[in-house]
């Protein structure tokens, strides 16, 4: 501002006014705002020079000053700078208010060798796309497309909205190779890749089973993981363990929810085996907690026929608030299903939480292949052809 104007707002303010003015002006000239929270100073713009390209600026922007025992390079200027943030003001004659106000950490070789290494990395050069992260993953799952195309999964599988032809031979889609719909957002990737090595028995009413693909490598896998996760985008690679609460009401009404559902007609419960004959067998519910993502499940139990159309589970009946209001609803439905009062989200979740509940061996297949061995494969009634081509998972 003019001197004048200056002469004249300075003999109209008293020493409080002043000391007011000079402590703004500092604190603001000094930038004490970066490291402090400081009332009136909370949109103040940082005072320091951006850092996000310093790598890469041209040597001949860095001002060396008076200083020509310092090596002309980014390197040496960044050393120096950050052994004496103020070195390059040493016999120069600025104003005050253009002098360098970089404080001083006190840094020691070791401290400034690496933080020198630091800034040489914000640079503005093009990184390869592929190295960054998360182009990587989108990467990974482009390379599970191609393999899953490669081992002609879809000569089985529905994938993707594509293939699964195998059910047109078998006839029903029950007792055909399940569509994959989902599969990323469905099981466990830690689970899948152990699947994936050492094929194991899920649904126990299928002939025709997962071959073993020796050939393909964990990394492989890893990528046709991602691939699943990519279409269900599905970003995680462990999921936590849900947690459970027994004594809990939900948790007590999925419990009756479990019961009036019959389930233990059509599941396996590790080797117990269910009430109806093998036509109508279903997975063994002692290994969804360690196979399947708990909010996938929710969602299977809230309606099984959108994830797997022609699947013969029914989707499991959830009393309406209406129904739990009428005399004798505690007799038929319990005082628990009563007190949660028709919440679907809260059976959901009982329900869910109860089948993690269930204990039981995980691999049940040796009891499956005895029972078959002794019994015979033979659903007739149920479908109609070609069973005899699905014995022997060597061939694929
Ligand atoms: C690089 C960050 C940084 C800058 C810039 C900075 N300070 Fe600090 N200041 C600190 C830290 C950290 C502390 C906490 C004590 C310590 O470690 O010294 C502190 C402590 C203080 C304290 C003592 C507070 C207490 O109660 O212990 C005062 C006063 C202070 N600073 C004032 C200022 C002023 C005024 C400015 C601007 C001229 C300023 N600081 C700039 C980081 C900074
Ligand atoms: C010969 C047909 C066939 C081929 C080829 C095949 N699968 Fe399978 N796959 C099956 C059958 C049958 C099951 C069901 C096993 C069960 O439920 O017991 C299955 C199960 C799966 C599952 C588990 C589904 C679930 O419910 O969680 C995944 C994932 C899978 N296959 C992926 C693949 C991939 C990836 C390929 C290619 C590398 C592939 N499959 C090739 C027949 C096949
Ligand atoms: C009429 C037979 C039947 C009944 C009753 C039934 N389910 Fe199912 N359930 C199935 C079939 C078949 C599947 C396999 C669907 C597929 O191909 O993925 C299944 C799949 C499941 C799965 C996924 C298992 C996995 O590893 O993929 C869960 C969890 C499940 N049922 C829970 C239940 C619960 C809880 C009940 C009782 C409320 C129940 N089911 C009642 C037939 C039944």
């Amino acid at each position: 501002m003019p001197e004048s104007y200056a002469t004249k707002k300075l003999a109209g303010m008293n020493l409080n006014q002043k000391l007011d003015y000079v402590a703004k002006k500092s604190i603001t000239h000094y930038g004490c705002f970066g490291c402090h929270t400081i009332d009136g100073f909370e949109k103040a713009k940082p005072i320091g020079t951006d850092l996000t390209e310093e790598g890469s600026k041209p040597t001949i922007k860095l001002d060396f000053g008076l200083h020509h025992d310092i090596d002309h390079t980014n390197f040496a200027w960044f050393e120096a700078k950050l052994g004496n943030p103020r070195i390059f003001d040493r016999d120069k004659v600025s104003p005050t208010l253009d002098k360098l106000k970089m404080p001083n950490f006190d840094f020691n070789e070791t401290e400034i060798e690496a933080i020198t290494t630091a800034i040489l990395g914000f640079n503005g050069n093009k990184v390869d796309e592929g190295i960054k992260a998360h182009n990587r993953v989108d990467e990974m799952a482009q390379n599970g497309a191609r393999l899953v195309k490669q081992f002609n999964c879809q000569g089985c599988h529905l994938i993707d909205d594509f293939g699964g032809q195998l059910v047109d031979h078998i006839g029903a889609a029950e007792y055909a190779p399940p569509n994959l719909n989902t599969e990323g957002a469905k099981a466990n990737p830690d689970w899948l890749l152990s699947f994936f090595n050492n094929p194991s028995i899920i649904r126990p009413n299928l002939e025709v089973r997962m071959p073993s693909f020796h050939q393909i490598t964990d990394e492989q896998w890893n990528a046709i993981i991602k691939y699943f996760q990519h279409l269900d985008n599905e970003k995680i690679s462990y999921r936590d363990e849900l947690a459970i609460n027994e004594h809990s009401i939900e948790f007590k009404g999925g419990e009756m929810l479990h019961e009036l559902g019959a389930c233990t007609n059509c599941h396996f419960y590790g080797t117990t085996f269910p009430k109806q004959d093998a036509s109508t067998w279903a997975p063994n519910l002692a290994l969804t907690k360690d196979r399947l993502n708990p909010d996938w499940v929710k969602e299977w139990l809230r309606d099984p026929q959108t994830i797997m159309p022609g699947t013969k589970m029914p989707a499991p009946f959830l009393p309406t608030e209406d129904l739990l209001t009428i005399d004798g609803a505690k007799n038929d439905w319990g005082k628990e299903l009563v007190k949660m009062n028709g919440d679907t989200e809260a059976m959901l979740d009982g329900l869910r939480d109860y089948v993690w509940s269930i204990k039981g061996k995980t691999n049940i297949d040796k009891t499956i292949q005895d029972y078959f061995d002794e019994n015979g494969y033979d659903f007739s009634g149920d479908d109609d052809e070609d069973e005899d081509d699905w014995g022997d998972d060597e061939d694929w």
